[in-house]
């Protein structure tokens, strides 16, 4: 009886407890990104797919789902205001990873919408014990440099850090407190601390505050994040229709992209330098992690000739998909030579490294210029 009473217990247990668990800080790959759309409500971005399929992550499906994204395509094909609106970890090298939100902030400056870039050197501060000071020379350094490399337009961008920023945005944040309970954070958390409280608020009031009066009042707010963002953007939601009466904000929108994994691997982790390769690696470095990534490939020449490779397996592969070649064909090709075994890991890596190595080599001189781009900004803004 009792044997039986367990078992059902467990079963209910079972069915009951979300089998995607997504902590920020402690992420983990999250092996089904479908369960996501099921168990939390992110809906599929695959309506918005041909509409906007100049841009890579969305055409590939890396972009895969979303919340409230109507409301932003209705503002870029009727060139209405909307923000796009993240921020930036301030904790390593800027690396491949990164260069995905990179890529979407410039995408959506193109696309009419004002750009809210902040730093999180609280939450660095906070959550992962960084030093202003380290925080604020890796932002400016590795992330405002490559952002601006990539495209980005610093005078037409709101940026600042968080531990310096404008009154209305900290009477925000505090205000926000108001409405929050400490059994709801740890309900979303777990583990809760104080300095992850600072830091939760101060997110919320980063994506919220464009929409104050003091900016510009409500309007549609796109924040492009990794799954692993999702409970801060649920409770932003949240947060938002709980100060309706005082603020009338609009529910911020989100889109959620798939990560890149590391190239041995496991995750792509800036605390292990293995893992990725850093607009700024110099070619030797480069090359040396991409002859030591770790492929779908067979483990004899002469099996891969037979059974083909597994590009889905691929860390290599995930370099040109997510990065390296834009072209659709051209991918298609190696993909498709790839799971035939007409194509072989070594030849493949050198195609690769070839790619790389010019990509790195005019990103760096566009780095170059960014430096002088980035300084210019940041004294006529008086940071410095
Ligand atoms: N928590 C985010 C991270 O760990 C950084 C961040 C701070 C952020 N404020 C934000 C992301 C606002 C998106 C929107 O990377
Ligand atoms: Fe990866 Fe290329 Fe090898 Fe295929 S051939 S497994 S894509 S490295």
């Amino acid at each position: 009886m009792i044997f039986i009473s367990l078992f059902v217990l467990f079963k209910i247990i079972k069915i009951t407890m979300p089998k995607t668990k997504i902590d920020p800080w402690d992420f983990h790959d999250i092996e089904d990104y479908r369960n996501l759309f099921s168990e939390f409500g992110i809906g599929s971005f695959e309506k918005f797919r041909s509409k906007l399929s100049m841009n890579r992550y969305i055409r590939r499906g890396i972009i895969f789902g979303h919340r409230d994204f109507d409301r932003i395509m209705d503002a870029i094909e009727n060139k209405k205001p909307f923000v796009m609106m993240t921020g930036l970890m301030p904790s390593g090298r800027f690396h491949f990873g990164h260069k995905m939100v990179a890529d979407q902030i410039v995408f959506y400056q193109k696309m009419g919408a004002d750009i809210f870039v902040c730093s999180a050197d609280i939450e660095a501060y906070c959550v992962r014990g960084i030093s202003l000071e380290i925080a604020r020379e890796i932002a400016i350094n590795e992330y405002l440099v490559n952002y601006v490399a990539l495209g980005l337009n610093l005078n037409k961008t709101n940026f600042w850090f968080q531990s310096n920023y404008v009154v209305p945005y900290y009477r925000f944040r505090d205000m926000l407190s108001k409405r929050v309970t400490l059994n709801e954070l740890k309900g979303i958390y777990g583990d809760i601390s104080p300095g992850k409280i600072i830091s939760v608020l101060t997110q919320s009031a980063d994506i919220l505050h464009p929409q104050l009066e003091e900016f510009g009042g409500p309007k549609p707010t796109i924040v492009p994040v990794g799954a692993d963002q999702d409970p801060h953007i649920r409770l932003t939601r949240d947060l938002a229709i709980r100060f309706q009466s005082e603020f009338r904000l609009m529910q911020p929108s989100a889109t959620y992209h798939k990560f890149m994994r590391g190239l041995q691997g496991g995750k792509m982790s800036s605390s292990d330098p293995k893992s990725y390769i850093a607009l700024s690696d110099k070619p030797k470095g480069a090359i040396k992690k991409i002859m030591n990534a770790k492929t779908g490939g067979r483990a004899t020449v002469d099996e891969q000739r037979d059974m083909g490779g597994v590009p889905e397996r691929c860390t290599v592969y995930d370099l040109l998909f997510y990065h390296l070649i834009d072209n659709d064909k051209e991918l298609m090709n190696i993909y498709e030579e790839c799971k035939s075994g007409e194509l072989i890991c070594g030849e493949c890596k050198a195609k690769c490294v070839d790619i790389m190595i010019k990509f790195l080599d005019k990103h760096q001189k566009r780095m170059e210029k960014a430096k002088t781009l980035v300084n210019e900004y940041l004294s006529k803004n008086g940071y410095n």
